[in-house]
């Protein structure tokens, strides 16, 4: 049995990353990310693709360099071909197939959604318990928010989702708020840590289902900020750790209120998260407690492989490699793209 070299290409918002992997055992994972952002307090779409049309050549370079292997020996290219921001994928997919066609070698076309959840089975030597089918996975980040019910590596049913806001721009549109810089997340994580999370009352919007919705959440905060700073204008300064972990509460509350009722429903005790938001204290504690109270098993990645990251690209190319699912080279970019 031969080696299966994939080189794994994602691009799908404002990280360009490229993995390099030897069957399904990661040799390197290359991410660089975009600062140019940061002033703008959010993705700007055009400066996203401009961004990934430089770092890609260099990226996968040391992608290979890392890895100690030359192109002409990979077996295979897989890449992510949606969901994300149209101009974003194009940089990688153009970029995949033409590599692939100069180097004679299949092409593997990747969604990154079912890359998010299973990236709960890259190998890169540390990551040892892997969640077994059926498990419940949310992915929670800037640009997703969702519960899935994984029956397979392939067989996946989306069970709820956002109506409006994904999870990780509630955090970073309330720090906004909050006077904080973008992205706001992991800050207002830092100050909730120090504050009381009963300090404030926030409401819980109603939301059928398992689907979730955020910008009611936003909205209040917005109104709430505004009444308490015309009475004092030192009001953030003076509550800031208590005001984020009211907030950071509420959030959380929200998450794992639709985990539970998604556990109840299925009957499955294995919960798996994936996405940035997955890095916050508060989820990570509340899925902790939940293995001790509710009986649950839990997994959450590295933090590297929570974020958009290629080596996730690359474990879903290397099993549609096995199966010999290939994409043809008249392929195209989706920015949307169901899982
Ligand atoms: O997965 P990711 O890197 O990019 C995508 O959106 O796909 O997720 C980034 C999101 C941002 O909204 C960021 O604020 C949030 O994850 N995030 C956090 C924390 N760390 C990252 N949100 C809350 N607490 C954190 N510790
Ligand atoms: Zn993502």
């Amino acid at each position: 049995n031969k080696t299966i070299y994939i080189l794994a290409i994602e691009s799908s918002c404002d990280d360009t990353s490229a993995a390099v992997l030897s069957n399904d055992k990661t040799l390197s994972n290359v991410v660089a990310t975009q600062k140019i952002h940061e002033e703008y307090g959010g993705v700007v779409p055009e400066l996203a693709s401009r961004a990934h049309q430089q770092n890609i050549v260099p990226v996968v370079h040391q992608a290979l360099i890392k890895a100690n292997i030359d192109k002409k020996q990979l077996s295979a290219i897989a890449f992510t071909r949606g969901p994300g921001l149209m101009g974003s994928l194009l940089v990688g997919t153009s970029f995949s197939k033409s590599l692939a066609l100069g180097l004679q070698i299949p092409l593997i076309e990747v969604n990154h959604m079912q890359a998010h959840i299973l990236a709960h089975f890259i190998n890169d030597g540390t990551q040892d318990n892997q969640p077994e089918f059926p498990f419940l996975a949310m992915t929670i980040s800037g640009g997703h928010t969702q519960i899935v019910l994984v029956k397979d590596y392939f067989d996946m049913q989306v069970l709820g989702q956002t109506l409006d806001d994904a999870v990780g721009e509630a955090f970073d549109k309330s720090a906004k708020i909050l006077g904080l810089p973008y992205p706001g997340g992991p800050l207002l994580d830092k100050y909730a840590q120090l504050g009381n999370p009963k300090a404030f009352v926030f409401p819980k919007p109603k939301v059928a289902d398992l689907n979730f919705s955020f910008s009611g959440l936003k909205t209040s905060i917005l109104y709430f900020v505004q009444r308490e700073t015309q009475n004092n204008p030192d009001f953030i300064q003076e509550n800031l750790n208590d005001i984020c972990a009211s907030i950071q509460y509420t959030i959380v509350k929200i998450l794992m209120d639709k985990v539970k009722k998604a556990v109840k429903l299925t009957g499955i005790t294995q919960v798996a998260i994936g996405g940035g938001v997955s890095a916050n204290s508060g989820i990570r504690s509340a899925l902790k407690a939940a293995e001790k109270k509710e009986g649950w098993t839990t997994f959450i990645p590295k933090f590297e492989y929570c974020t958009d990251n290629a080596a996730m690209i690359g474990i879903v190319g290397y099993l549609k490699y096995k199966e010999g699912n290939f994409a043809q080279q008249d392929i195209s970019a989706k920015a949307r793209y169901t899982i």
